[in-house]
């Protein structure tokens, strides 16, 4: 953040100062909400947590080398108080679950005013270019992707992993500072007026939507109402800012109505400005293609695995020409591009030749098809096919439409031709994905339905062989990656599996 002091900041925020001797006192380092993390110069947000209070914390904190503590209640060390407010706990808030008095929504609220402070500062300066991204599945993705295009035109600040809800949105904001030249924020809603308020945290100049798919149905109730919130995100941006919108899917091209921005349409199709054609798959299922723009042509070859990535890297590129990047540098940047963020799509093979596909950080049916395909693509790509194993676990958040996705979901394994379907878990759900492939297919051995993580493990230790190619994805609650990460690092009882590198 930028340099500020604590009156400067009890002002920003709308707090009072107690326990402090010199209101005049800077805060020169980064705001941080876990006590472990904080160095000398920083500010420390008290947080209600589920299993502990931030405010227990201060005093420990503020040993560790914070200037004060950002608190609901005063904590007896140097300390900007904001007051309590139990009206503005959103009822969806991921980030509040322990907040039972309003304590927690009140040092949130602070912080996102003290994120937009800043961020306007270093805006008005003009260092500082802000991109949001949105969509139901890639933004963490394509986030990483865009720092990587980003990278040779100045230092880019992004989020670790996916810290994009109210709490990891403002806390990333907060880490640019004048020396930050590009800002990227993954943007992601639970209801209406989410994006919103996150654009107002951080008004990006540029504004990327990927698509809009099905995950968090079950809270927005239809498509219409998430692709009406991801276009939040184009509406916020000012006339002279840059929407990247995917042509290829009709609900957010369609948002080019929904923004004063010049518009850049990216995808396969030919109304794209910036385009792939000739879209190849190698042998681990990464994407090379040729990238079509208004700057010329170049070959692209990708890192990261699956054809999904593609849209991804068109999104990052049009962004990156925006930006001022140069197209050989931008191939070169992508080419180099390696999945940063763990469990989406990490492909390694064990030492005894089984190549596990760990895709277990989240699911929703589009990423779960997207999995599959490369999943497919990568058993098939050899001299000799190999099988595919696909350990697939519950989508969560679907909503009454939970039943009939995963039973597509059970249908495409078996019409992919998915060797062996895996479905963990003994709910409704994955029931109706077990059953699906059922009745897609014809042995009733394409499916197998084991009730837990365990049974999996058991199951895969006795029948994966040399060669296989094993997919693990499930919604995050499900925890799948207990399976992806016994695969890779179990000792080999039967000399099939050993140590592991990962496949460049
Ligand atoms: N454009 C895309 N279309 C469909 N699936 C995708 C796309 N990009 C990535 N995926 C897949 O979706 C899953 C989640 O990817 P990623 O973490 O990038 O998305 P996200 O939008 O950040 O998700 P979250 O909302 O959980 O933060 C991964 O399995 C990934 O392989
Ligand atoms: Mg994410």
């Amino acid at each position: 953040m930028i340099e500020m002091t604590l009156r400067e900041i009890a002002d920003v925020v709308g707090g009072t100062l107690h326990d402090v001797p010199d209101p005049g006192v800077r805060v020169t380092g980064s705001v941080e909400f876990d006590s472990r993390r904080i160095g000398s110069g920083d500010l420390f947000l008290a947080l209600p947590g589920e299993r502990s209070d931030g405010h227990d914390w201060a005093a420990a904190a503020v040993e560790a080398g914070a200037v004060a503590v950002l608190a609901a209640r005063p904590v007896g060390v140097p300390a900007i108080v904001v007051a309590p407010d139990p009206g503005s706990v959103p009822s969806s808030s991921v980030a509040l679950a322990g907040d039972s008095d309003g304590s927690g929504a009140a040092v949130l609220a602070a912080l996102a005013a003290l994120a937009r402070a800043s961020v306007q500062r270093l805006t008005a300066a003009g260092t500082l270019t802000v991109v949001g991204v949105t969509g139901s599945s890639g933004k963490t993705s394509t986030k990483d992707l865009l720092a990587a295009v980003l990278a040779p035109l100045g230092p880019v600040v992004a989020p670790p992993g996916s810290f994009n809800n109210e709490l990891g949105h403002p806390w990333t904001a907060l880490r640019a500072d004048a020396d930050t030249r590009f800002l990227v924020l993954e943007m992601s809603a639970r209801g209406p007026g989410h994006i919103a308020a996150l654009a107002r945290v951080a008004p990006p100049t540029i504004g990327v939507v990927l698509n809009v798919g099905t995950a968090h149905l079950g809270e927005f109730g239809s498509r219409e109402a998430i692709a009406k919130t991801k276009g939040e995100l184009v509406e916020a941006l000012p006339s002279s800012g840059l929407a990247v919108l995917n042509a290829d899917d009709p609900q957010v091209a369609a948002m080019s109505t929904r923004t004063t921005a010049r518009v850049v349409a990216v995808g396969q199709s030919d109304t794209a400005d910036v385009r792939a054609t000739d879209i190849r798959l190698d042998d681990q299922a990464r994407p090379g293609f040729t990238l079509h723009t208004p700057a010329g042509s170049t070959p692209i070859q990708l890192a990261v695995h699956g054809e999904h990535q593609v849209g991804n890297a068109l999104s990052a590129v049009a962004v990156a020409l925006e930006c001022g990047a140069d197209l050989d540098t931008i191939a070169a940047s992508l080419s180099g591009a390696r999945a940063a963020s763990a469990r989406r799509m990490d492909v390694r093979t064990t030492a005894a030749g089984v190549t596990v596909v760990n895709d277990s950080y989240n699911a929703n049916p589009d990423s779960v098809r997207a999995a599959l395909k490369a999943l497919v693509t990568m058993s098939r790509a050899g001299d000799k096919p190999r099988r595919s194993w696909a350990v697939l676990g519950e989508m969560g958040e679907l909503g009454e439409e939970s039943v009939v996705e995963h039973d597509r979901i059970g249908r495409l394994a078996v019409r992919l031709d998915v060797h062996r379907l895996v479905v963990v878990g003994t709910g409704r759900p994955s029931r109706a994905m077990h059953q699906g492939a059922v009745m897609e297919g014809s042995w009733g051995e394409e499916s197998i339905l084991v009730p837990d993580i365990g049974a999996a493990i058991a199951l895969l230790d006795d029948e994966v062989e040399a060669g296989d190619v094993v997919l693990v994805k499930a919604s995050k609650s499900v925890g799948l990656w207990e399976v992806a990460e016994h695969l890779i690092t179990s000792e080999p009882s039967s000399g099939r599996r050993g140590s592991t590198e990962a496949v460049e």
